[in-house]
């Protein structure tokens, strides 16, 4: 593994010559993200050695280097989902390659279905905490020292300082931002009413199927995180509207230019 890491941090440092700190996994509907990048220099997954190449529609698959404001970044346009079949190290593999290159915050954004009741379609929410429910775990097997430690600790795992950040782009904006934790789920199939209660009963405020696999690892290695859900439908036993792919799109569009500007803010104040 460690082979495959340095491997792949080579060619991209032989592809780009500005190295970010900032990487941003960019989630299904937040893709316009990209439209406010300069200066951008993509590269398709597939020509990135030992990367997988994503399956899902609406995901396209490029590393994007360029610039969010003043800031270097890394933008991944398309993420590898549980679902579609990788395991947990080959999800989480393009995370560890950004700590390989020298990044050390990560912003992450996906969709996810509230069950919070005080949430809208629509609504943003800052991830505070997660609960982990995959069946595997990346961190399972080996603990390579060079990478993070065997047990680390997940109390701080969404940095309190770039939550208190959010808050503060969000007030000023006029942005009603939620807090919340997000449960952490195989998919692909959305949840059944029961499901969603139990998720409530358990302590989340929204369930969704990405993000808690990159954060354990981004946490392994030691780089601060902040991470933003787009609320893109609701569950419960109250709930009859059946959720589906196209709708969960439509209302991240509908959510984008919202998570845009906290997120085009956080990078350029952390
Ligand atoms: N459940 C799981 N994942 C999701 C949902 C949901 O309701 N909405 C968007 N991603």
């Amino acid at each position: 593994m460690l082979e495959k890491i340095n491997q792949t941090a080579e060619y991209l440092r032989s592809r780009v010559s500005d190295m970010p700190a900032t990487a941003i996994i960019l989630g299904t509907g937040l893709g316009p993200l990209v439209d406010h990048i300069t200066d951008k220099q993509f590269i398709p997954y597939s020509e990135i050695p030992n990367f997988p190449v994503s399956t899902v529609e609406g995901h396209s698959g490029n590393l994007i280097f360029g610039k969010l404001g003043e800031k270097p970044v890394i933008a991944m346009q398309g993420r590898f989902h549980y679902y579609e079949g990788y395991d947990m190290k080959t999800v989480t593999f393009p995370v560890r390659v950004f700590k390989a290159l020298g990044v050390d915050t990560l912003f992450v954004s996906n969709a996810s279905g509230g069950m919070n009741k005080e949430f809208v379609v629509g609504d943003v929410m800052t991830i505070t905490d997660h609960i982990n429910l995959f069946p595997e775990h990346p961190l399972r097997g080996k603990n390579y020292p060079e990478l993070g430690t065997r047990f680390p600790a997940m109390t701080y795992a969404y940095d309190p300082e770039l939550i208190r950040l959010a808050d503060e782009i969000a007030n000023e904006k006029g942005i009603r931002l939620m807090h919340g934790v997000y449960v952490g789920v195989t998919g692909p199939t959305f949840e059944t009413p029961a499901e969603y209660e139990f998720y409530r009963v358990i302590g989340g405020d929204c369930v969704g199927m990405s993000t808690v696999p990159e954060v354990i690892v981004a946490n392994h290695a030691g780089m601060r995180v902040y991470g933003i859900s787009v609320i893109t439908d609701l569950g419960g036993k109250d709930v009859k509207q059946v959720p589906t792919h196209e709708e969960v799109q439509q209302a991240a569009v509908i959510a984008q230019p919202k998570c845009l500007e906290i997120m085009k803010e956080l990078v350029n104040r952390c």
